[in-house]
């Protein structure tokens, strides 16, 4: 049996412990930086109006919570993986955002948080990769106040544009996940958000889903350096790189993960790549 398979038969707690391992793999924070202006700009269209308690759940190394803070926001970042909660509140310390804290916790189960806390609960591709979607709709309606906001960013299956390539082909070189995993990639269809906040007790008619374009934008890095930063220190990717080395195919993914950041690259000296995603706003 697959080591993953083994590991699923253990029951539930091994897709935690997958999702935790995954993203302590890695360090976001090199792809983040590749991600700082569509941060902005997403954080820009909510229209924040302080005073206003919000929490950006997983949250990295605050690609939004920082621009959160600077609208004037009390702002409180949570993510499952303890060096991106650190150099999230370097960053913060750095800009001198007095309002702005990162703190570890899980999607799946916000320890500590209060109901009804905060006005807006924001999660832009975080909440998505919590192993356990109902609770992780659940933890978000319930720490959200009454008339108040979540909203995610979530990446859509089969789009035809670089995430969602991105992580096919990466798939296509990594083994069957285990027995109980729920694609992340679910939360970029509607059918499954409906159910999943509709459990959570929210009605359709406060749940609105738009489609909207999210860019990895650097002015010197080519797309190929992109590519290598994922390989280096993106959690699913690595994961790809590895078992592909295994089976003596590294250079084929390597060269299938180019291809297809050129492909979608727009920039002739840098990288300027654009990504659909869904938008999904909850009024709670
Ligand atoms: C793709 S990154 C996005 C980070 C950030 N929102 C951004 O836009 O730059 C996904 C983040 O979700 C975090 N994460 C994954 N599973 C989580 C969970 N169950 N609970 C909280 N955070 C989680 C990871 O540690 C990682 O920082």
């Amino acid at each position: 049996m697959h080591p993953k398979a083994m590991a699923a038969s253990a029951g539930p707690a091994a897709t935690v412990n997958l999702n935790r391992a995954l993203w302590q793999k890695g360090d976001f924070a090199e792809i983040a930086a590749f991600m700082r202006q569509s941060g902005e700009a997403l954080v820009e269209s909510l229209g924040i109006v302080p005073p206003l308690r919000a929490m950006d759940l997983g949250c990295g190394d605050g690609t939004t919570a920082l621009p959160l803070a600077r609208l004037g926001a009390d702002v409180t970042g949570i993510d499952l993986t303890p060096s991106m909660v650190e150099a999230g509140n370097r960053r913060a310390a750095a800009a001198g955002l007095t309002r702005l804290k990162f703190c570890e916790g899980d999607a799946c189960d916000l320890l500590g948080v209060e109901d009804n806390t905060f006005d807006l609960s924001l999660s832009v591709f975080g909440a998505m990769f919590a192993p356990r979607p109902f609770d992780a709709a659940r933890e978000m309606v319930r720490v959200t106040k009454p008339g108040g906001r979540v909203v995610m960013g979530n990446w859509i299956p089969g789009d035809p544009t670089f995430v969602s390539e991105l992580l096919k082909v990466s798939s296509a070189f990594t083994p069957p996940p285990p027995e109980g995993f729920v694609s992340p990639m679910t939360w970029g269809v509607e059918s499954h958000i409906i159910e999943r906040f509709g459990r959570a007790g929210v009605a359709r008619e406060r749940i609105s889903m738009v489609k909207d374009t999210y860019y990895f934008a650097h002015p010197e890095k080519t797309p190929a350096d992109f590519i290598d930063l994922f390989e280096r220190f993106y959690g699913p990717t690595m994961v790809a790189v590895e078992a592909a080395q295994k089976a003596g195919k590294a250079q084929l993914l390597h060269e299938q993960l180019v291809e297809l950041a050129n492909a979608h690259n727009k920039s002739q000296a840098g990288t300027f790549i654009p990504a659909a995603f869904l938008r999904v706003t909850v009024t709670v």
